[in-house]
C-alpha cells in the first residue's frame, strides 16, 4: 500500500494532562506518556495527537499559550518532549502536536509588548480597536460567552478574544505574525514532530470592516454545526485560505508531515479547507458523527454526503470523540458505543480515536466545586462542562485507576472498575479487544484501508456498507436497533466470512445468503465472491 501513513493509519488524541501522571501531582505528563507507548503500539494505532503541551498560565488548559517553543513545566522539560519522540518513532507511532495560531496567552511576551502602548511595533500583532460610541466596537461574541472585546484602560482601546479574555486573537494580516508562526511549525518539523492539529482554523482572519455578525451567531463546541448561524464575520472567511495554502508550503519543506484542521462548518463548507488543487490541509476534520442522529438512515446520508462533498484526491476522515464533547459511551445506548467503534473502523477515511473510548470511559458529571473548565465556568448552567470528557485515562481497578499516585485532578470515573484497560486486556470480549481487532483488520486489509465505499441499501435499523478495492470486497452490516434481526441477501449474492462480530464468540464464522445479527450487533464480513453485491 502506497499511500502516505496518515490514510492508513488510525491517530489517537491524548488529553496529556489525563493520560499518565508519572511525578504523583495529579495532573498527567509526557514522562507518562512515554510509559504508555507499549498500550498505543499494542493497541494498533499509529500516530498520536497531543493537546497542546506548550508552557501556558492553563486559563484553557493549554490553549492560552505564552511560549510556543517550550514545553510547560507541569508536562516536563524539551529534553522530555524528545525523549518521548524518539520512544514513539522506534514504535512506529507519529506524534502530531496541537498548534494554537489563533491566539495565545495574555501572558506571552508579545501581548505584553503589543498593550504596553499604541506605538509598539507589536501593537499591530493582536487586533485592537477605538471604542464606539456604545462601548465595544461592535456585536462581536466570545465562543466564551458575553462580548468578544476587552476594554484595556491603558491605552484605552478594546482588543479581540474570540475566547476567554487570557486568549487575545492574533493579526493574520500582519504578515510578521505569520512568519513568527511558521518558524514555530519550522522549529518542531525539525525536532522531528510528524504533523499538526491546527487549533479553530477557520477562525484566523476577521471582517477587515469589523461588519456587526448576525445576531445568535457565536459559535460554541456544543451547538452542531448544521444549526449554528455561522458567525460571518469573524469566522470561514475566504482570505483564511491564502495562510492555509502558506501554511502548506511550510509544512511541504519537510517530508511526509500532516496539517489536520479544527473546523466546526456543514460539509460544504468543511471540504473548501482542502484548499484549491489540493493544496491545503491534508485533513479538515469531519466532525459529522459528534452531532449524528444514530440511526442507520441518517448516518447513511450523512456518509454519503460527505463522500459526495469531498474534492478530487481529498481524503476523508472521521471522528467520535474529542476533548470538548461529550463521551460517545455516554451519548449512545445499550451496545451502541460497540457499533460506533465498527462504523468508525471500516469507514473510508483516517479514524480518530479519543483516548479512553475504547475502554468505554463514560461522560462524568462533575461535582460544582472541582469544575475546572473555563467554559464551564463563563456560562453556568449550560450543560456545556468539557471536563466531564477529559477525566483521568482508567488503567487498573485499583486506585486512581492507576493513572497517579497523588489526587487526580479531575475526578474519575466511578465505573473504572469494570472499564479499565487491565480488566478489559484479559476479556477477550471487551470494548478494548473490539477495538484491537478491529484496528488489526483494517491494517490487514486493502479494502478497509484504501477502498472505495459502496452505499447498499438502508434495511429497517440496519446499515450496511461494502469496502472495495479490486478483487478484495468487505461487507459492513450495524444493526443500529436494540432487538435481533435478519438481512437476506439475493440467492447466491452473499458468501464469505464473519470476521469480526461486536460479540467477539462469532468470529470465524461463515456467513451465506442472510446475516444474522443480535441486539445492537454489527459484523465485519470478508466476502468470497468478486462479483458485485445484488442487493
Ligand atoms: C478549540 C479547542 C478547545 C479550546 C478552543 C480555544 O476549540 O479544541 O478545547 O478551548 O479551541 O482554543
Amino acid at each position: 500500500m502506497n499511500a502516505p501513513w496518515w490514510q492508513t493509519g488510525v491517530i489517537y488524541e491524548i488529553y496529556p494532562r489525563s493520560f499518565q501522571d508519572s511525578n504523583g501531582d495529579g495532573i498527567g505528563d509526557l514522562s507518562g506518556i512515554i510509559r504508555r507507548l507499549p498500550y498505543l503500539a499494542d493497541l494498533g494505532v499509529n500516530a498520536i495527537w497531543l493537546t497542546p503541551i506548550f508552557r501556558s498560565p492553563m486559563a484553557d488548559f493549554g490553549y492560552d499559550v505564552s511560549d510556543y517553543m517550550a514545553i510547560d513545566p507541569i508536562f516536563g522539560e524539551l529534553s522530555d518532549f524528545d525523549a518521548l519522540l524518539t520512544a514513539a518513532h522506534a514504535q512506529d507511532l507519529k506524534v502530531i502536536l496541537d498548534l494554537v495560531p489563533n491566539h495565545t496567552s495574555d501572558q506571552h511576551a508579545w501581548f505584553i509588548e503589543s498593550r504596553s502602548s499604541r506605538e509598539n511595533p507589536k501593537r499591530n500583532w493582536y487586533i485592537w480597536r477605538d471604542p464606539a460610541p456604545e462601548g465595544v466596537p461592535n456585536n462581536w461574541c466570545s465562543e466564551f460567552g458575553g462580548s468578544a472585546w476587552e476594554y484595556d484602560s491603558a491605552t484605552g482601546q478594546y482588543y479581540y478574544h474570540a475566547f476567554l479574555a487570557k486568549q487575545p486573537d492574533l493579526n493574520w494580516r500582519n504578515t510578521q505574525v505569520r512568519a513568527a508562526i511558521y518558524d514555530v511549525m519550522r522549529f518542531w518539523f525539525r525536532r522531528g514532530v510528524d504533523g499538526f492539529r491546527i487549533d479553530v482554523i477557520w477562525h484566523l482572519i476577521k471582517d477587515e470592516q469589523f461588519r456587526d455578525n448576525p445576531p445568535n451567531s457565536a459559535f460554541t463546541p456544543g451547538r452542531p454545526p448544521h444549526e449554528a448561524v455561522i458567525p460571518l464575520y469573524t469566522a470561514d472567511r475566504s482570505e483564511v485560505h491564502d495562510i492555509i495554502r502558506e501554511m502548506r508550503s511550510v509544512t511541504n519543506e519537510f517530508p511526509e508531515r500532516l496539517l489536520i484542521g479544527e473546523i466546526y462548518l456543514p460539509v460544504e463548507r468543511l471540504v473548501t479547507y482542502y484548499g484549491r488543487d489540493l493544496g491545503g490541509l491534508h485533513l479538515p476534520f469531519n466532525f459529522a458523527l459528534l452531532f449524528a442522529p444514530w440511526r442507520a438512515r441518517d448516518l447513511a446520508k450523512l456518509i454519503e454526503e460527505y463522500e459526495a462533498a469531498l474534492p478530487r484526491g481529498g481524503w476523508p476522515n472521521w471522528v467520535l470523540g474529542n476533548h470538548d464533547r461529550p463521551r460517545i459511551a455516554s451519548r449512545l445506548s445499550g451496545g451502541q458505543a460497540r457499533i460506533a467503534a465498527i462504523l468508525l473502523l471500516t469507514l473510508r477515511g483516517t479514524p480518530t480515536i479519543y483516548y479512553g473510548d475504547e475502554i468505554g470511559i463514560q461522560q462524568l458529571t462533575i461535582p460544582p466545586e472541582r469544575i475546572r473548565d473555563p467554559f464551564e465556568k463563563n456560562v453556568p448552567g449550560l450543560g456545556v462542562g468539557r471536563d466531564g470528557c477529559r477525566t483521568p485515562m482508567q488503567w487498573t481497578p485499583t486506585d486512581n485507576a492507576g493513572f497517579s499516585t497523588g489526587e487526580p485532578w479531575l475526578p474519575i470515573a466511578p465505573s473504572y472498575e469494570e472499564q479499565n484497560v487491565a480488566t478489559q486486556h484479559s476479556d477477550s470480549g471487551s470494548l478494548y479487544n473490539l477495538y484491537r481487532r478491529l484496528i488489526a483488520l483494517r491494517r490487514s486489509r486493502p479494502s478497509l484501508t484504501l477502498g472505495h465505499y459502496r452505499p447498499l441499501s438502508v434495511r429497517g435499523d440496519v446499515l450496511l456498507f461494502a469496502r472495495e478495492l479490486e478483487n478484495e470486497r468487505t461487507l459492513v452490516a450495524l444493526n443500529m436497533g436494540h432487538e435481533a434481526t435478519s438481512v437476506a441477501f439475493d440467492s447466491g449474492g452473499l458468501a464469505g466470512r464473519l470476521v469480526v462480530s461486536s460479540f467477539a464468540d462469532r468470529d470465524g464464522e461463515p456467513i451465506n445468503g442472510r446475516i444474522d445479527l443480535r441486539a445492537d450487533e454489527g459484523a465485519v464480513v470478508e466476502l468470497f465472491q468478486n462479483r458485485l453485491l445484488p442487493i
